[in-house]
């Protein structure tokens, strides 16, 4: 690698580092510092201990890995290892208190500065064209998004505010495309910051199949609320059913009927559901629910991606469903810049060749796949990123949120959760097979 290119990578690890230490700073001042360290939700983390964990993964990669610097306080890293710690149980541990968590980020992040500087970006895997640097910006972003889902289910005043997205001209394309049948290129071997679970780049036959172009709408969704979608044990899986009869599930989290007319909770404000906007906070269940209702089916993993990155013109996969540029605010709702998805339809400039749009961005998309490692896969660098969380009890969500940055956002990137989950930002869009 030539001189040049080393610097340009380090420009973007030291862009996409600061990018997110702002984010994390916004999401850890806009609230008191009791906000910081009560429990909002079992599900969560207090803020100040995704904040000190941040630093500590930081710590711990770049000075202690990378730079091979001795531990700063050796005797925190059990507090913020989250495989000791199960999120209920942190609330009760001795935390470091907001200021004393703040210095200690900002003093690894100061040291990080000096190690930055002079790590080559060549000669190991895990500092090869700054990897371990992109790393460690994408699993700060990564909770600089839990922190935003620890932000919704907090209740109280409104602490976080973003304009709106633009409103967007009516989409008048088609509901759905044919994605041609045929063998595509799944994963990556090349984008330099890939995570382990996207590696390595593989041929996968993807059937012919119908895809939406867009999200499916709140609209639509409460059509099959009214539809009587909830009381109908045929549209779900027999897990689905239990769960969501056990639990009282009844419409999307945060929604609340008022009379004729559905009302939502976001981020501290009441509003009435828009109805053109992409489904937010449904589970797997749910969205596979609808999709039987529909008549219609959620995609596979391998379906998404095709439909995210093949380019039926040049055969190959790209890396993002408009080609191979970084996204920009025209392409995609990305970065926390708005703090809700665009009305379906949205960043005609983010659409795919085939005419399918907001496949990047707006809302995490389930797909019915569940979280497997691809043919070759090898943990890098350690395997409780993903390895650990392997097999049928996780389903893969694509694409991406609002509440994603683009550094922890590519075709090829993979979420995965729990198929009861659904205070992430996750929505999906329909499928169903195409005539052979
Ligand atoms: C990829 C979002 C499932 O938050 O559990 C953060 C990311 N891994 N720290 C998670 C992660 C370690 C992970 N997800
Ligand atoms: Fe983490």
């Amino acid at each position: 690698m030539t001189a040049p290119d080393e610097d340009k990578l380090r420009e973007q690890a030291l862009a996409t580092l600061t990018t997110a230490r702002d984010r994390t700073t916004l999401l850890t001042s806009c609230v008191e510092d009791p906000d910081l360290t009560a429990q909002h939700s079992p599900l969560m983390s207090p803020l100040v201990w995704d904040l000190a964990h941040i630093g500590n993964q930081e710590e711990q990669w770049l000075l202690r890995t990378v730079a091979g610097r001795e531990a700063m306080r050796p005797e925190i890293d059990g507090l913020y290892d989250a495989f000791e710690h199960p999120r209920a149980e942190r609330p009760s541990l001795p935390l470091l208190p907001p200021d004393e968590a703040r210095r200690y980020a900002a003093e690894v992040r100061g040291r990080v500065m000096d190690v930055l500087e002079s790590t080559a970006f060549h000669g190991t895997r895990l500092t090869e064209a700054g990897f371990a640097f992109g790393m460690i910006a994408q699993h700060e972003q990564q909770h600089d998004e839990t922190m935003l889902i620890t932000h919704q289910l907090r209740t109280g005043p409104q602490a976080l505010t973003a304009p709106d997205p633009e409103p967007a001209p009516l989409f008048t394309g088609p509901a759905e495309v044919l994605v041609p049948g045929g063998p595509f290129t799944m994963g990556t071997s090349t984008e330099p910051w890939a995570l382990d679970n996207e590696r390595p780049a593989h041929r996968r036959e993807v059937a012919p199949f119908y895809i939406d172009t867009t999200p499916v709408t709140n609209g639509a969704y409460q059509a099959f609320i009214e539809d009587g979608g909830y009381d109908d044990p045929r549209w779900w899986t027999p897990e689905g059913w239990a769960h969501i009869r056990k639990n009282s599930v009844f419409a999307p989290l945060f929604w609340r009927r008022d009379g004729k007319q559905w009302l939502r909770r976001r981020f501290g404000t009441t509003e009435a559901v828009p109805p053109d906007e992409p489904v937010l906070h449904v589970c797997w269940y749910e969205a596979d629910a609808y999709a039987r209702w529909a008549g219609r089916r959620l995609p596979t993993e391998a379906e998404w991606e095709k439909a995210a990155r093949h380019d039926p013109a040049g055969d190959r996969s790209m890396r993002y469903p408009w080609g191979d540029a970084d996204p920009g605010p025209e392409r995609a709702n990305l970065g926390q810049r708005h703090l809700r998805p665009a009305p379906a339809g949205s960043y005609p400039a983010g659409e795919s060749p085939l005419g399918v749009r907001q496949l990047m961005g707006d809302v995490w998309e389930w797909t019915a796949s569940d979280f497997l490692p691809y043919p070759g896969f090898q943990a890098f660098p350690y395997k409780e990123y993903s390895q650990v969380f392997f097999g049928p009890e996780y389903k893969v969500l694509r694409g991406g949120a609002f509440a994603v940055d683009a550094v922890a956002c590519r075709g090829t990137f993979r979420n995965w959760d729990y198929p009861i989950r659904r205070q992430i930002f996750s929505g999906f869009r329909t499928a169903r097979s195409g005539d052979v």
